[in-house]
């Protein structure tokens, strides 16, 4: 059921689940609603035109049907423009190249976020799609109650020739967490790939290499200010002492022996 809320929101109920949405401003009538088993077809050209990667039939499937997944579709003179698809999940239950993903202290029961795909279809890219598909996916989780305060860290896979949605994701508060040698294998024309994340909730990553030189770092801009501090701080107890101690003690008594 589409429905048209008020201030140019657009409403799509599924069951339980209600979406509403800005319309955009550049494609006037762009709509969201969830996948549906019958976008199979459309959604595995929208991947053809978005993705090097040669997903077995079994994926769109899931894609279109899973209830433990959030598929969001943007929609434009009804054709599929856009998708994205997201999995909230224990962290123990990551595959394992993404398991240093938390910090000991953070992982324990923790939920990450992952996204599974995003794409905008070439013709309509750079019109604000993308973040909106992003931020809707996001905030349907959060509504939902599916991303609570318990959710980490959201992550990604993308391929390191991907500059365009690198830049994307890093401009999104994303960082490149790991590099994963031929992450996709044959399955894609190029296929080594970083792990993006950006750490919610006060998600942390493990300590490793980088993060010492970063904490190295802080401490000694620390020290640095405190030393740089000192001789204003030493000046002032020297004034102090002049005037009160010293004073003072000139103005006792002398004593005649
Ligand atoms: C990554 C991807 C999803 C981004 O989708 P998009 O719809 O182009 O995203 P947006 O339009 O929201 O933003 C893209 C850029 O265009 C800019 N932009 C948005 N509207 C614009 C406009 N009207 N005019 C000019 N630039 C605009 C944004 O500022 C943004 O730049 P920034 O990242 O430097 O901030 C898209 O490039 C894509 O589908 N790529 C192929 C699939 C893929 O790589 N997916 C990610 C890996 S999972």
């Amino acid at each position: 059921m589409l429905d048209s809320g008020t201030n140019g929101h657009v409403c799509r109920s599924k069951t339980v689940d209600t979406i509403c949405v800005p319309m955009n401003p550049v494609l006037g009538e762009l709509q969201f609603r969830f996948l549906e088993p019958s976008d199979v077809e459309e959604v595995k050209e929208l991947s053809r035109d978005c993705f090097p990667i040669n997903y077995p039939d079994s994926w769109f499937v899931e894609i279109t049907s899973s209830p433990k997944l959030c598929s969001l579709a943007a929609v434009h003179s009804s054709r599929i423009i856009g998708m994205i698809v997201v999995e909230v999940k224990p962290f123990t239950s990551c595959n394992h190249e993404d398991s240093d993903l938390l910090s000991c202290s953070t992982c324990k029961d923790a939920q990450v976020a992952y996204i599974l795909s995003l794409g905008v279809a070439k013709q309509h890219r750079r019109s604000g799609i993308g973040s909106v598909l992003l931020q809707q996916g996001l905030d349907h989780l959060q509504s939902s109650g599916r991303l609570k305060s318990d959710c980490k860290a959201i992550y990604l896979h993308c391929m390191v020739s991907n500059l365009t949605a690198l830049k994307f994701y890093k401009r999104r508060g994303f960082r490149e967490h790991s590099y994963l040698a031929n992450y996709y294998g044959a399955s894609a024309q190029s296929a080594d790939a970083y792990c993006c994340v950006k750490y919610i909730n006060g998600g942390e990553p493990p300590w490793s290499l980088s993060t010492l030189v970063v904490v190295v770092n802080k401490i000694c801009a620390a020290l640095k200010g405190f030393m740089s501090s000192v001789p204003c701080w030493s000046n002032r107890l020297l004034q102090f002492v002049r005037r009160h101690v010293w004073s003072s003690a000139n103005s006792l008594p002398t004593r005649r022996l």
